[in-house]
């Protein structure tokens, strides 16, 4: 049965590959990026306008530290690359990068060492283009998780499950106190393909790393069944897509989500 599903993936997948190539730019991109480089965001609205190199948001080093939902929540940034609109005033009133970067929850844009000389931390964030020695190097700090095949190449699931890293759900001062809302029932995506194994979905693991509001209501209506969508869609960065392939895991691997067990 399960080697019946397979062929059938196959299948399909060979069906679709021009659309993915189509979606995931292989042919502008050139190349896949490297584990380091998945998830990385480049803000550049108006440093390169203001003479500094442009912003690069690194979500590997901030996911072994807090949920999604802290910063895409309470903090308030977009689920888009340059969405946000941030100044750096912004940062300095303790909003955005400045909620965490204040050189109490992480290092603020100046420090002072030993009380006396004044340190400069601008290219840490200001960093595109540049070579900055990170505080944490990726393959040294991250030597010791669990392996994926694709994107990070971090099973960020089982880091989390095995304890490996544990995540802050809330940032002082910045959050509010909330309720705990029942973990939701997990549920199957019926296949829409006869033949092609139906898509699980553990609506209970999303909901612990997302928070319900990334995902309802802007991106799924509250009733099953509701919000019709497809592959296609889902390749063009909607749906699932709007953070499989981006910062979520890639698309490469079908198995994941057509035939893969939940844990
Ligand atoms: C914690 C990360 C971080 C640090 C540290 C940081 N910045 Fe920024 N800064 C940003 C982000 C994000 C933006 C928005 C970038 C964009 O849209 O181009 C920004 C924007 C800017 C801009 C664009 C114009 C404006 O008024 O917003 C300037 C200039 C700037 N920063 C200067 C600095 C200087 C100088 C330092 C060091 C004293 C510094 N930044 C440190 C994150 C940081
Ligand atoms: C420490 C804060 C932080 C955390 C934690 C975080 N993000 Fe983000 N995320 C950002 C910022 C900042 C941006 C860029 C927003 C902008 O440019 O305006 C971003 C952008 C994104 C984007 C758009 C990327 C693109 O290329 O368009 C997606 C999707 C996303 N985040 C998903 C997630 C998911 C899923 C998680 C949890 C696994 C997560 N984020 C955790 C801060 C965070
Ligand atoms: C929710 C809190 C939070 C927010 C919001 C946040 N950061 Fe961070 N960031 C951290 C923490 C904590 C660390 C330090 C991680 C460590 O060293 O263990 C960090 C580390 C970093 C590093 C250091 C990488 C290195 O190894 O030297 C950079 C660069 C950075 N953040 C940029 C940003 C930018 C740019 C933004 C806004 C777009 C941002 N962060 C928003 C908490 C945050
Ligand atoms: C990663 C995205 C995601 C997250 C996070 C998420 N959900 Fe959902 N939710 C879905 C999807 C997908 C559906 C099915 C929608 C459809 O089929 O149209 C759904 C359906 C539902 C439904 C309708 C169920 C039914 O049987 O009709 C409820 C209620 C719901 N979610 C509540 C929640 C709550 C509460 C949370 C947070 C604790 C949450 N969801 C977090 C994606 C998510
Ligand atoms: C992030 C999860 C995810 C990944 C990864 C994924 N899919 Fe899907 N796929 C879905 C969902 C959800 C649907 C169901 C849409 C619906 O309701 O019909 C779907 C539907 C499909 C369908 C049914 C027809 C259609 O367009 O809806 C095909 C065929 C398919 N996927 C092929 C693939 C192939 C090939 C890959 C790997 C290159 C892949 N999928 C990777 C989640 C995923
Ligand atoms: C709000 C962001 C978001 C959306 C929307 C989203 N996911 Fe995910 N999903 C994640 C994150 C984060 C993980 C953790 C693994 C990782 O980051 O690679 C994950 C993990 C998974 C896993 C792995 C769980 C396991 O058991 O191995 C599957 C399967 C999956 N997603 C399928 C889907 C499908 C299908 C949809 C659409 C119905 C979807 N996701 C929508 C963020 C998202």
């Amino acid at each position: 049965m399960r080697f019946k599903a397979l062929i059938v993936l196959l299948v399909v997948a060979i069906t679709l590959l021009a659309s993915i190539a189509l979606a995931t730019n292989f042919g502008t991109k050139k190349r896949m990026p490297r584990p380091q480089e998945f998830g990385n965001v480049i803000i550049n609205n108006y440093s390169e306008k203001n003479n500094i190199a442009p912003v690069v948001f690194k979500h590997w080093i901030h996911r072994t530290k807090y949920t999604c939902r802290v910063c895409h929540v309470d903090v308030g940034f977009a689920m888009e690359a340059g969405g946000s609109d941030i100044k750096e005033e912004d940062n300095k009133n303790g909003l955005y990068c400045g909620s965490c970067h204040n050189g109490k929850e992480a290092f603020a844009a100046t420090a002072r060492e030993k009380l006396v000389t004044e340190v400069q931390n601008c290219d840490r964030c200001h960093s595109y283009g540049k070579e900055v020695k990170n505080q944490k190097d990726f393959n040294e700090y991250l030597k010791d998780f669990p392996q994926a095949r694709f994107g990070n190449r971090i099973d960020w699931m089982k880091a989390e499950a095995t304890g490996r890293i544990k995540l802050k759900d809330l940032v002082e001062g910045i959050s509010m106190k909330r309720q705990a809302i029942a973990a939701p029932k997990d549920f199957d995506i019926k296949s829409t393909i006869l033949g092609m194994p139906d898509i699980i979905f553990s609506h209970k693991i999303h909901a612990e790393i997302n928070g319900c509001e990334l995902c309802h209501p802007e991106v799924f209506g509250a009733k099953k069944g509701v919000t019709k969508y497809s592959m296609q869609d889902i390749f063009a960065g909607k749906y699932c897509g709007s953070c499989h392939a981006k910062v979520a895991f890639p698309f490469y691997d079908c198995q994941l989500c057509h035939l893969k067990e939940v844990y």
